[in-house]
This record gives C-alpha cells, sequence and structure tokens, in this order.
C-alpha cells in the first residue's frame, strides 16, 4: 500500500490525523488529508468553547466542516471531546453543583445527538487525572462539585445519547505504565466489572526527549485492552527529527499492530506547519507537506 491510511487498512485499522476547519481551504493541506488518511478528529471544534461557549447556545458550525468534509470522502470521525477542563467556558465554573450536573448531561446529550449516527469513537473524558504519583483526580468544575462519579455518570449519558458510538476515556502520560496509568487502568477496571458503558481507551501519545516512547507502551496497551476495551492512538505526535524521529514512529506503529484491540492511530496533525507542539517538527508532513523520514518509517511499519 503506498499510503498511511490503505497501508492501515490493509491491517485492519485507521490512521487518522486531527483536522483544523480553518485549514481546509489550503489545498496542499487537504490534498494531503485526502490522499493519506481515514479518520479524521476535529483539533478543536468540537470542544466545550467551541459548541456551547453561552449555556445551551449550541454552535456546530466549524465541527460540522470538518464532519460534513471527512464523511463525504468515506472517512471516520472521531469525537473528541465532551468533559474536560480545558478549552471549558467561563459560565461552567461559576455553577453551582446541581446545575454543574445538568449542564454536563446537556452538552453530552446535545452535542451527541447532532453527530449521532457519524462518529466512531468519542471521547467521553478527557485528561481528569493529575499527572504524577499520586493517582488522584484533577481539579475541574466536574471533578470539585460532583466528585469522582461524574465520569461514570458522563458514560452513562453518553450511552443514552448514541447508542451506537464508541466511547472512550482519553489522556496523556498514561501511555506506558505508571501511577497515573495505573489509576486509570483501575477505574476501567472498576467499570468493566459494574457494567458502567466504556468501550475504548485513548493514548493521547505526546512525546519528546524527556517523555519519549515508553520502553512498556505495548505491555500498557494490551493490559488495557487484556481489560475488554479497544485502544486507540489519539493524538500521537513525536518532537524531534530524522532518524530517530522514524523509529520512534515506527514503534509506536508496531505496538498498536501487536495489540489486537488497538484499533487504530491518530496523529495530531497533518504537517509540522501547524502543530500545536512549540517545538515545532514532531509529524509526518514538514511545513511544505513533504513526506519526512517518519512518513517511511511509519509506512513500513504498517
Ligand atoms: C490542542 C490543540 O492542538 C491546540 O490547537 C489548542 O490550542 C489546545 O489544544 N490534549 C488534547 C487536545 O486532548 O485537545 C489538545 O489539542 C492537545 C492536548
Amino acid at each position: 500500500a503506498d499510503t498511511l491510511g490503505s497501508a492501515a487498512a490493509g491491517k485492519g485499522r485507521y490512521f487518522g490525523t486531527a483536522v483544523a476547519a480553518g485549514h481546509l481551504g489550503e489545498s496542499a493541506y487537504t490534498a494531503t488529508l485526502n490522499r493519506e488518511f481515514t479518520s479524521v478528529t476535529p483539533e478543536n471544534e468540537m470542544k466545550w468553547d467551541a459548541t456551547e461557549a453561552s449555556r445551551n447556545v449550541f454552535t456546530f458550525g466549524a465541527a460540522d466542516q470538518v464532519v460534513n468534509h471527512a464523511r463525504g470522502r468515506g472517512m471516520a470521525v472521531r469525537g473528541h471531546t465532551l468533559v474536560w477542563h480545558s478549552q471549558l467556558p467561563g459560565w461552567v465554573g461559576g455553577l453551582a453543583a446541581a446545575d454543574v450536573r445538568s449542564a454536563m448531561n446537556n452538552h453530552i446529550t446535545r452535542v451527541m445527538q447532532h453527530y449521532q449516527g457519524e462518529i466512531h469513537s468519542w471521547d467521553v473524558v478527557n485528561e481528569a487525572f493529575q499527572d504524577g504519583g499520586s493517582g488522584a483526580r484533577r481539579s475541574s468544575p466536574f471533578q470539585d462539585k460532583l466528585g469522582d462519579g461524574f465520569i461514570e455518570e458522563a458514560f452513562r449519558t453518553a450511552r443514552a445519547a448514541d447508542p451506537a458510538a464508541k466511547l472512550c476515556y482519553n489522556d496523556y502520560n498514561t501511555d506506558g505504565v505508571n501511577a497515573k496509568s495505573n489509576a486509570v487502568y483501575a477505574m476501567v477496571r472498576d467499570f468493566k466489572s459494574r457494567g458502567v458503558p466504556i468501550d475504548c481507551v485513548g493514548f493521547q501519545s505526546h512525546f519528546n526527549s524527556a517523555s519519549p516512547v515508553p520502553a512498556d507502551y505495548q505491555a500498557n496497551l494490551q493490559r488495557f485492552a487484556d481489560l475488554g476495551v479497544d485502544v486507540q492512538i489519539t493524538e500521537l505526535d513525536i518532537e524531534g527529527s530524522g532518524t530517530a524521529q522514524a523509529n520512534s514512529y515506527a514503534s509506536v506503529v508496531r505496538a498498536c499492530l501487536a495489540v489486537s484491540r488497538c484499533t487504530g492511530i491518530t496523529v495530531w496533525g497533518i504537517t509540522d506547519k501547524y502543530s500545536w507542539r512549540s517545538s515545532g517538527t514532531p509529524l509526518l508532513f514538514d511545513a511544505n507537506y513533504a513526506a519526512k523520514p517518519a512518513y517511511g518509517a511509519v509506512l513500513s511499519a504498517l
């Protein structure tokens, strides 16, 4: 196969990218997207500040642009994200507990129903755990007002809103076996044992020299898969360049392919030109849309 998407499809996986609606008018951007990728994640357009900046006033224009582009070309769409402490409008933090609950459930329901039938997996809750060794939950209006049970409630609401969508928990620094991933693992095991609806765990996989691809990456993906959930690599980018970057990318692809429930890989952007990472060159295509060594490494690992 000669594209990322077709090579991944040959292995029964999707190969996706984050997409920004604002770049769809750039012909090289769109040509690369359409040629290489079989799944898209709106980079910012489905976040709470974009879809419900004012309470109960929903705006889907930018997200619809991304979804319509993808669906019109047969690409899958990952929904990102419903409940997250970041890119959250200030009004949510000003609510009392009972109102946070109804606002959260209303947000999940309205956004999921708008996209019903169009989203293969939703990141229902994003980044709810703290970094470091505590395994504790991160402070947010949801955590602070509703306590640990907000995650379970969000997943139950999401299942009711769109029973066909796969429901994922998504986080970063959970890529290897560590205190944070142990805490997520314990939550997923608990959810599975009690019948709380969860179908998948997303591993963001933002790597750099301080936080490289962990040696136990595959083992960590596998232990989650063994709980009875799919695993997905959801926001992959790897700072660096040349052969070292290429080798890291190849190791991520090999880890996913070695885990039968690893259903797909999404890179967090098409081109280095628009990466969110300050160091600037973590993706598969350079700023001129030329394929980098990392691209070739991914293609041959698939
Ligand atoms: C990032 C986007 O790429 C940026 O454009 C935006 O300014 C901030 O958010 N974890 C996530 C993603 O789940 O939503 C974040 O995306 C990157 C970290």
